[in-house]
């Protein structure tokens, strides 16, 4: 993002702004150049605001928990009815949607879907250790504020009160995702999704408890920025650590299981349709086995996908053991469960999942 030019705020953000909160000791960072100016009164009064935007229709939402299955559908996800229920209920009732699941079962893009089945913004706050508030929320663009003091010194007398509101103001304000996600655009509040909390340390955990709970920030120097209308919050963990109750509380919780054999079969059939029927079921019924094996990381939904369209760029019709053995490293990706898996156990596992198919048609 360009931090030297934001544009001014349009008027359909001034929404944003509910109160200007005075500037305290040690609360902010300006470089050394700003310090020492005293903070303007920067209120904004209620004639600025401009009139209260009405609702997005509640048409654009899902009504039922089938609406919402098959609005994901039609976006390409195959959801179980357990995780339509508690999404049609986040959107219901405004909450968060939290997330947790291995790798690869779907849950990043069930954000994904959402922002286009939805047709809304997709904003994501992709999570690491060492996250801050700078690259989450918000910044001072420090460069422009000191070229907009050398310019306001070259230009002769100073009203020093109106270049501090200036300074900080909205013009270098630097919107990071939480901080965007707060502001409604055409197509209503955005989606937000959170991904991979647990990437992040507790600190960053209790400083979204805010933004969770209230659906605001507050920018010391600038106010308390709420959301018009709350953005749809999905957070996501591996669960690699445990997220904190408080958070927690906060939303509705989902484990995203891996799916059955039908619904990764539909999934597959979804997303990798030129794959021929007979290798798509067989795909399928044998990671469904493996999933069984002791390995150290068994395949996702995600390896299952690649794995099929691996199989298809091979012009692969049907499984046979020395195909599998070959591509192996597209199912799993540690050598100690490919190494466990290669030889007699692919042919073993395959023959097995042969009997079970011809058992079923
Ligand atoms: N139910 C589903 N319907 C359609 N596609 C799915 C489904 N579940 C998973 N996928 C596909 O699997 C792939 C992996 O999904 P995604 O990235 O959302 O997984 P994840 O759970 O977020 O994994 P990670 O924890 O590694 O980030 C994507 O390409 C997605 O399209
Ligand atoms: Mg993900």
């Amino acid at each position: 993002m360009s931090v030297g030019a934001i544009p001014p705020r349009a008027a359909s953000d001034r929404s944003l702004l509910t109160r200007r909160l005075p500037r305290e000791e040690g609360e902010s960072r300006p470089p050394p150049a700003l310090r020492g100016l005293a903070p303007a009164s920067l209120s904004l009064t209620l004639s600025e605001l401009p009139p209260l935007r009405s609702p997005p229709a509640l048409a654009a939402l899902p009504q039922s928990i089938d609406d919402t299955l098959q609005l994901l559908k039609g976006a390409g996800y195959v959801a179980d009815r357990a995780l339509a229920t508690v999404l049609f209920l986040s959107l219901k009732l405004g909450r968060p949607l939290f997330l947790e699941g291995e790798a690869g079962v779907g849950k990043t893009e069930i954000a994904k879907v959402l922002s286009s089945a939805l047709g809304r913004r997709l904003i994501r706050l992709q999570c690491y250790e060492g996250l801050d508030v700078a690259s989450a929320v918000y910044e001072w663009n420090y460069a422009g504020q000191m070229m907009a003091i050398r310019l306001a010194e070259a230009g002769g007398a100073v009203d020093r009160d109106r270049l501090e509101g200036d300074l900080f103001s909205e013009r270098y304000l630097v919107k990071r995702p939480l901080l965007q996600a707060l502001e409604s655009g055409e197509g209503g509040a955005p989606v937000l999704l959170i991904d991979e909390l647990d990437r992040t340390d507790e600190a960053f955990e209790a400083f979204l408890l805010e933004v969770l709970s209230d659906f605001q920030v507050t920018v010391p120097e600038f106010g308390t920025v709420k959301a018009a209308e709350p953005p749809v919050v999905i957070i996501t963990s591996n669960r690699t650590r445990e997220i904190h109750d408080a958070l927690k509380r906060r939303c509705l919780y989902h484990w995203v299981d891996y799916p059955d054999a039908a619904r990764e079969l539909a999934i597959l059939k979804s997303r990798v349709p030129e794959a021929p029927q007979k290798l798509s079921r067989e795909v399928v019924a044998f990671v469904q086995a493996i999933r069984k094996e002791e390995l150290f990381k068994v395949p996702g939904v995600a390896e299952t996908l690649d794995w099929a369209s691996a199989l298809v760029e091979l012009d692969a019709v049907a499984l046979d053991p020395a195909l599998v053995s070959d591509t192996l490293g597209v199912l799993l990706k540690y050598q100690d469960d490919i190494q466990r898996m290669q030889g007699s156990k692919v042919k073993q596992v395959l023959d097995s999942v042969r009997g079970e198919l011809r058992a079923a048609e």
